[in-house]
């Protein structure tokens, strides 16, 4: 009897958490497409109070966090992390639906520790005219005809990065760090920049970055004071920088330049903060993402030896043409790349280094019959999308050749898409084609220790930033190994 009685009384416990479950899922709302509907939240987990999910999330490989999201509930899915609830986004017709044709409805969103640091006037905070007038001003400088001048910069830059690196054991993610923001550096400024000032540039600019993931606190001597106080520093040699070029009265023809002309239908020129943090956040997003995927270049080119010959053999009939690297490489030359690029279209693809972005909704939204409340942030998954077997046959596997073909689309989108897509999506892959072009041309180099374990430093990397040896190659097969 007693057993029945606890039996019954399980049950109704149940039965009323159920209740309560389905009642709390299901808000009469009135949607942003306006109408009055009973709308469900997706399907999903919330996880804790406060802490929701995050620590699923940091205790396992993000992927495998989303990827296991996505089987059990489907496209759509919600969540709380970091103190946030969140909708989760994974196919093309939703990332197209929150990225391009509703944009107006999800405004960009970071968390404000880290939007104080990189700067809160740098473009890809905001919305409208604002907004709008800086990326034309960002694209702009990045268009077909700056980038075909910048290649010889870029081809010395990478000439200098590899000639550091010649002959020890480094970390390929370091290296090619310094590339990216030598690359970052010479577009921003052109060449008009002073070498104490790209020290100084270079110094604080990596205290900040150590700060950035930090837990946000104001005691004196750790990483997050530290990369305050940096960040200072940096607005200040911003200014100095501007300040220079106002007593010369030449503003340069670079991004810099386009910042400090730029009007708006005020004729109101930007301030030397709204200048300060567009130029650290053009270098913010110009750096860590280019030598993440560049470090997945060297990676997989060492993975798959057939296609390092085959990418060699491309790259050598340029280098030959070239006579022996004698003449330097030109825009033409880097558009005829088709294999490399292939593989630098696959590499994006595999690693997916900006795994999902955040937006939040600005409004409630309906989206396939479920609700997105507003306030709610709102995360397009590209990577669950490029590892889709519905859009990428077997996703998992390496294979440039898939990319002889257009992907399908809204279906890859390393970039992002719409009205914040990448400005610096050609930058980037000039510096990846010129960096291979030379390296498989000029060095051999090999992995030390297992590259098979990835790190997040946020983006994904190989361990320990996938440390490599790198040796000139001299002559036909002969191989002159540096000193170790
Ligand atoms: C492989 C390298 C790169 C990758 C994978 C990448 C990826 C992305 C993605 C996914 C976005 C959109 C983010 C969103 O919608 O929330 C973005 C935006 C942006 N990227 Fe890149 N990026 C790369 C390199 C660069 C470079 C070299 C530059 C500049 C020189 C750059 C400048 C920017 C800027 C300024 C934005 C903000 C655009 C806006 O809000 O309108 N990126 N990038």
């Amino acid at each position: 009897m007693a057993f029945f009685f606890v039996f019954l009384f399980t049950a109704v416990c149940i039965l009323v958490s159920l209740a309560v479950l389905l009642y709390s899922s299901r808000q009469k709302r009135r949607s942003a497409v306006g109408q009055d509907q009973e709308l469900m939240l997706p399907p999903g987990s919330m996880g804790w109070p406060y802490i929701g999910e995050t620590l699923q999330l940091y205790s396992q490989n993000p992927s495998v966090f989303f990827a296991s999201k996505q089987m059990r509930y489907g496209d759509i899915f919600k969540t709380h992390l970091l103190g946030c609830p969140c909708v989760m986004l994974a196919s093309p017709e939703a990332a197209r639906f929150v990225l391009v044709t509703q944009a107006q409805l999800f405004k960009p969103t970071y968390p404000p520790s880290k939007e104080r640091m990189i700067g809160p006037s740098a473009l890809f905070f905001h919305q409208g005219e604002y907004h709008l007038r800086l990326r034309r001003l960002v694209q702009g400088s990045l268009g077909p005809d700056a980038l075909r001048a910048l290649v010889p910069d870029i081809e010395s830059a990478v000439a200098s990065t590899l000639g550091a690196w010649d002959g020890h054991v480094a970390s390929t993610f370091h290296a090619m760090k310094r590339l990216s923001f030598d690359v970052g550096i010479t577009t921003i400024f052109g060449g008009l920049l002073d070498s104490r000032h790209k020290e100084d540039l270079r110094r604080n600019y990596s205290v900040v970055e150590k700060g950035y993931n930090c837990f946000p606190n104001r005691i004196p001597g750790t990483l997050f004071y530290r990369a305050v106080q940096a960040r200072k520093r940096l607005r200040e040699i911003l200014g100095e920088i501007v300040a220079d070029r106002r007593a010369r009265g030449d503003q340069g023809s670079d991004i810099l330049g386009g910042l400090m002309r730029t009007r708006d239908g005020t004729a109101a020129a930007l301030t030397d903060d709204q200048i300060a943090d567009n130029v650290i956040g053009v270098l913010f997003a110009a750096q860590d993402t280019t030598a993440s995927v560049l470090t997945w270049i060297l990676k997989y080119l060492r993975d798959y030896p057939k296609l390092l010959e085959a990418v060699k053999a491309e790259q050598m009939a340029t280098y030959e043409a070239n006579e022996g690297g004698k003449r330097p490489l030109t825009w033409a030359q880097t558009r005829g790349m088709t294999l490399t690029h292939a593989v630098i279209m696959e590499s994006l693809r595999m690693a997916s280094i900006i795994s999902f972005t955040f937006r939040e909704a600005v409004a409630d939204v309906e989206y396939k019959g479920f609700l997105i409340p507003k306030g709610w942030k709102v995360m397009p998954l590209f990577r669950n999308i490029h590892h889709s077997p519905e859009y990428f046959q077997d996703p998992d596997k390496f294979d440039p050749s898939r990319f002889k073909v257009s992907p399908r689309p809204n279906t890859f989108l390393p970039f992002g898409s719409g009205v914040h897509a990448c400005p610096g999506n050609e930058l980037a892959k000039l510096e990846m084609l010129v960096l291979v072009h030379r390296l498989v041309t000029s060095y051999r180099w090999e992995v030390v220790g297992s590259s098979d374990d990835v790190e997040y430093s946020p983006f994904p990397v190989p361990r320990r930033g996938l440390r490599a040896k790198l040796w000139k190659e001299e002559g036909d097969g002969v191989v002159q190994r540096g000193a170790a």
